[in-house]
C-alpha cells in the first residue's frame, strides 16, 4: 500500500525501472580492507577440553601488545559472585599473521583453560586486562555421568556467512538455546585465511560463542594449498589436544571428547583424504579410540561425506578407510557436510559403493549431509537416504540420553524437516525409527 502511494508520488514507471536495475556485484568480504584488532576483547569463544566436567577453554583476541586475563566464579543469582572471582593469566600469542587481506596483520590472541570446576555447574567469567574487560558471560560444565543433553550440528556456513548463513545458526539457538555445544562440520568460511570472513563467522555467533562451546572440524576451505591450515585456526580456538599423539599437523583438527555418555570424534577430512601418512595416523588412532570406548554413543564428524548426494562427488579414499572401522565398532552417527544439500539415511556393514546399499535401511550407522549456508548444489536421486532436501539451509538438534538419541533437522526458518529416534539393542547395532514431523 505504502509502495503504491510512493510510486504514485514519485512517478511510478520511473521508479519501477529503477527497481529492475541489477544490483552491482557485492564486494567479497575477503576483498575489503581489514579492520585492526580492537583494544576491547573480541571474538570470544568457548571450546570444550578433554575434561568438560571440570574445565572450559576460552580464547579471544585484542590489539597487539595487550596481555590477557580471565576472571571466573561459580555463578550466583545476584552480583555477589564478583567478590569471589578467581583471576587467571592467559597465554598470549602476540602474532604477526599473513592473512588474505594483508601480508602482516598483528593481533594478540589470548587463551586460557579454567580448571578445577565443579561438574554440572553454572560459571560466570569475563576476559580482558587492566581497565578493559568483556561483559560477564555464563556457561555450564558437563555432568560426570550420562545425564541427558542436547547439541547442535551445522554443515557449511562458508558463503555470505554473516548476511545469509547466520540466520541458520541463530535459529538453531532459538530452538536449542541450552545446547551443550555446537558441532561445525567444516567449511566455516570460504577463503581459508581471510580474516574478514573469520570476522563474519564470529559476528554470526556473537555472544553465543562466549556462552556455548563451539566444536569445529576443518573442511577443505580451512586449508590453503600445501595443504596448509589457515593461520587463525589454532590461535582463535583452543580445541582438545587429544588427536594422534605427537602429530603436529593434526593438533586441534583431529580430536576427541567424551561428553555425558557420548564419544565425539573430529576427523581432519582434508588431511585424511590428501595425506596418506596422516590418514594412517588417524586410522590407527581411531582404531584405539573405538576399540576402547566406555560410552553408550559414538558420533564421528568430518567434512567429506562417505556417501554423497551426487554420484559425481565421491570421496572413495575416505570411505574405503573409514567405513570398515565404522562398521566394526558400530559408530552411531556420522555427521558430515561439503555437498551443499541435505540427506540422511542408515547404512549397515558391507555397503562400500558411493550409492550405498541400494535401498533405505532402518538399521546401521546413520549418515547425514547438511548445509547451513546459502551455497546449493543439485542432488541426485538417492536410494540410501530416508530423507533428502535440495536448496534448503538446515541445522540439526540431537537430544541425547542413555536410552535414545532424538534427532531433528530444521530449516533456516525453523520448520521441522526430518526426525527420527535412534536406539541400540544388545547386538550394538543402531536402529532408526521415523518420528512424525512436529511431534514432541
Ligand atoms: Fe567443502
Amino acid at each position: 500500500m505504502l509502495g503504491a502511494a510512493f510510486a504514485a508520488l514519485s512517478g511510478g514507471p520511473v521508479l519501477a525501472q529503477a527497481e529492475q536495475r541489477p544490483e552491482p556485484a557485492p564486494v567479497q568480504a575477503s576483498d575489503r580492507p581489514i579492520p585492526p584488532a580492537t583494544v576491547q576483547p573480541e571474538r570470544i569463544i568457548l571450546n570444550l577440553t578433554a575434561d568438560p566436567a571440570h574445565q572450559m577453554a576460552v580464547t579471544w583476541r585484542t590489539a597487539p601488545g595487550q596481555t590477557g586475563q580471565v576472571q571466573y566464579a561459580e555463578a550466583l543469582d545476584g552480583p555477589d559472585f564478583i567478590a569471589t572471582a578467581t583471576r587467571l593469566d592467559a597465554v598470549t600469542d602476540d602474532a604477526v599473521l599473513t592473512v588474505r587481506e594483508a601480508d602482516q596483520f598483528r593481533a594478540a590472541y589470548h587463551s586460557a583453560v579454567m580448571t578445577d570446576l565443579k561438574p554440572a555447574t553454572t560459571y560466570v567469567y569475563r576476559v580482558g586486562a587492566g581497565q578493559t574487560w568483556s561483559e560477564w558471560l555464563q556457561f555450564r560444565t558437563a555432568a560426570e555421568t550420562a545425564e541427558p543433553f542436547t547439541f547442535l550440528y551445522m554443515g557449511d556456513m562458508q558463503n555470505n556467512i554473516l548476511s545469509e548463513a547466520s540466520r541458520t545458526l541463530r535459529m538453531g539457538f532459538r530452538k536449542a538455546g541450552d545446547a551443550a555445544f555446537v558441532i561445525h562440520a567444516g567449511d566455516l568460511i570460504n577463503r581459508h585465511d581471510s580474516d574478514n570472513e573469520w570476522g563474519e563467522w564470529f559476528a554470526s555467533g556473537g555472544f553465543l560463542y562466549g556462552q556455548t562451546p563451539q566444536m569445529p572440524t576443518p573442511g577443505n576451505h580451512e586449508y590453503g594449498r600445501g595443504p596448509v591450515l589457515n593461520p587463525q585456526w589454532r590461535r582463535q580456538f583452543t580445541l582438545p589436544e587429544t588427536g594422534p599423539e605427537g602429530v603436529e599437523k593434526l593438533k586441534e583438527t583431529a580430536w576427541t571428547v567424551d561428553y555425558q555418555g557420548m564419544r565425539l570424534i573430529s576427523i581432519d577430512a582434508p588431511l585424511f583424504h590428501g595425506d596418506a601418512a596422516m590418514r594412517d595416523e588417524m586410522v590407527r588412532w581411531l582404531d584405539g579410540l573405538l576399540a576402547d570406548n566406555p560410552n553408550r554413543w559414538t558420533v564421528m564428524f568430518l567434512h567429506f561425506p562417505l556417501f554423497s548426494i551426487d554420484p559425481d562427488r565421491d570421496n572413495s579414499r575416505v570411505r574405503d578407510a573409514l567405513k570398515p572401522l565404522i562398521d566394526k565398532y558400530g559408530v552411531d552417527l556420522v555427521l558430515q557436510a561439503h555437498d551443499h544439500g541435505y540427506a540422511r539415511g542408515a547404512i549397515g556393514a558391507g555397503a562400500m559403493d558411493n550409492k550405498g546399499p541400494g535401498h533405505v535401511s532402518d538399521h546401521g550407522s546413520t549418515y547425514v549431509v547438511s548445509v547451513a549456508g546459502p551455497k546449493m548444489y543439485p542432488m541426485a536421486a538417492l536410494t540410501w537416504a530416508d530423507r533428502t532436501a535440495e536448496r534448503t539451509q538446515t541445522f540439526q538438534t540431537l537430544d541425547v540420553s542413555p536410552e535414545a538419541v532424538i534427532y531433528r533437522a530444521f530449516t533456516a526458518t525453523g520448520r521441522e524437516l526430518d526426525a527420527f529416534r535412534l536406539t541400540k539393542g544388545e547386538d550394538g547395532v543402531s536402529r532408526q525409527e521415523a518420528l512424525p514431523i512436529g511431534a514432541e
